[in-house]
């Protein structure tokens, strides 16, 4: 079986002091729910002070992107080692605005995932199609190649460190979420190619979460659905009362 993960994504919103208020309130509603995962990935210049209001809780950190080296001359940029000194366990890899608006590359990714996993981080490796893609009958196509480049290089046993994010960037922020049967035949898909990629136990233990406009009143539904393992949620993370709605889903 595998275990529920909710992530919220904050981007680039919240303070230090909004990021504490909203964590403090978010590690209220996490507190004893023992049968899923709650992950969130704020700012960087919030890891360090939503990083000690969890101290006690089981809600896990993350970084919202991650560099592949250690340390050197790589301006802007956070390390590995950095977001498990902060008490992160985590880093979201290949977003779509990392993608479209920085121009990140099926390349740059995979050395991303490849850096976050060889120094002990989960990867939460995102993945989607654009709107013209979609309508030309291309996603399957597209998906097939962002997994196949953004997961080269990457073994068995850190496939099942991995977690893959299906976010079609339609979805993202336009309200406009992915039907429960659109969602579900991509992650369907996407778990048949990881089984031929890997072994199909391998293929099964990978958690795909669902991103794209995921909300209190839309939650259930999707993750009622058998390949939808956990959702990746933007908007809806940044206030407590829907988060905490979501994470407590059915
Ligand atoms: P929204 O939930 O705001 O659509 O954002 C989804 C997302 O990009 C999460 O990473």
């Amino acid at each position: 079986m595998r275990r529920p993960l909710i992530a919220g994504n904050w981007k680039m919103h919240t303070n230090i002091l909004e990021a504490y208020l909203l964590v403090s309130e978010i590690g209220k509603c996490a507190a004893g729910l023992d049968d899923r995962d709650v992950l969130l990935a704020p700012p960087n210049v919030a890891l360090s002070s939503v990083s000690r209001v969890l101290q006690d809780s089981d809600v896990l950190l993350a970084s919202q992107n991650v560099c592949w080296a250690e340390k050197g001359a790589f301006t802007g940029e956070i390390s590995p080692t950095m977001v498990k000194a902060v008490g992160g366990v985590a880093s979201i890899i290949g977003h779509s605005e990392r993608r479209q608006i920085f121009h990140e590359d099926d390349e740059m990714i995979n050395k991303r995932v490849l850096g976050a996993l060889k120094f002990g981080l989960m990867a939460i490796f995102c993945i989607g199609e654009t709107l013209e893609e979609r309508e030309s009958e291309n996603t399957f196509e597209v998906l097939e190649s962002q997994i196949r480049q953004g997961l080269a290089g990457v073994s068995s046993e850190d496939m099942q460190k991995t977690v893959v994010a299906y976010e079609p960037v339609w979805a993202i922020g336009t309200g406009k979420t992915a039907t429960k049967e659109q969602a579900q035949e991509v992650h369907a898909f996407i778990r048949k190619l990881l089984a031929e990629m890997y072994e199909k136990d391998v293929a099964e233990s990978v958690r795909i979460l669902y991103g794209g406009s995921v909300n209190a009143e839309n939650v259930d539904e999707l993750m009622a659905q058998p390949d939808i393992d956990g959702a990746l949620v933007g908007g809806a993370a940044l206030k407590a009362d829907s988060f905490c709605r979501i994470i407590n889903f059915n």
